[in-house]
């Protein structure tokens, strides 16, 4: 496998490329935020997944699941939970959410973020593994997620981080590639379980679970949409 610098940018808008070079389980997560970095940096993560929806898909599901969760767009706090580059927090902006924070360990897709002005802050770290994210219990009335759960991106620890970081009645929504519950072994027989374990404990309750077309080309995606009781 060829380093970063001797990649040639082109190889970049190679679908098949990217699903072998980021979306890869054995690719170690320091690696694929190297890549993140540099695909944010140099404007390919925007240009290849940017408002394609039978490319990307899961921006225009973002849109779905939001434009009725909340009246009142302007009072909530949500946190875009591995925000990348800000395609997902564009569609929650255009949707007339205005306190919206990115979450994301890329400082590179960080800094395309900042410059699109739809958030109002970011916090630049690795959310699931041993180290809870420096934002207190019971924070954000929503967290989203777009693209988040994959091989080698959050781990299932994420999914309780998360829900601490929510307030008692707010929300969470993740869309995510279906078959990740099966093909990613980090998720395999332990996402679904978990979320009904949850459910079973009193802590959330399910609002929403919908199957979306495209979410990466021709793989399907879920938009799931859970209260936090
Ligand atoms: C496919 S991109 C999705 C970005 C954006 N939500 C979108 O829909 O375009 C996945 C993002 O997850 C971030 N990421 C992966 N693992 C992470 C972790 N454990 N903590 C925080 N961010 C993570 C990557 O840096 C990358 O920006």
């Amino acid at each position: 496998m060829q380093n970063d610098e001797s990649t040639p940018k082109d190889k970049w808008n190679s679908y098949d490329f990217i699903e072998e070079h980021l979306f890869n389980a054995e690719l170690s997560w320091e690696e694929s935020q190297r890549r993140y970095d540099q695909w944010a940096r140099d404007g390919s993560y925007d240009k290849i997944l940017g408002n394609q929806p039978t490319v990307y898909n899961a921006p225009l599901a973002f849109h779905d699941g939001m434009i009725d969760l909340f009246q009142d767009k302007t009072a909530v706090r949500i946190l875009d939970v591995a925000c990348g580059t800000g395609l997902s927090g564009q569609v929650l902006h255009d949707l007339g959410y205005t306190n919206i924070d990115g979450l994301d360990a890329s400082a590179g897709s960080i800094e395309i973020a900042r410059k699109k002005g739809i958030y109002t802050k970011f916090h630049n770290c690795k959310i699931g593994g041993d180290t809870p994210v420096p934002i207190p219990d019971n924070t954000y009335d929503a967290a989203c997620m777009s693209g988040a759960f994959a091989p080698g991106h959050l781990p299932l620890s994420a999914l309780p981080e998360i829900i601490r970081i929510i307030k008692p009645g707010g929300y969470f929504m993740n869309c995510m590639r279906e078959e990740f519950f099966t093909s990613v072994p980090e998720y395999a027989n332990k996402f679904l379980p978990l979320l009904e374990s949850m459910v079973k404990d009193g802590k959330i309750r399910q609002v929403a679970w919908t199957i979306y077309p495209h979410h990466y080309l021709n793989n399907d995606g879920v938009r799931m949409i859970y209260q936090k009781l």
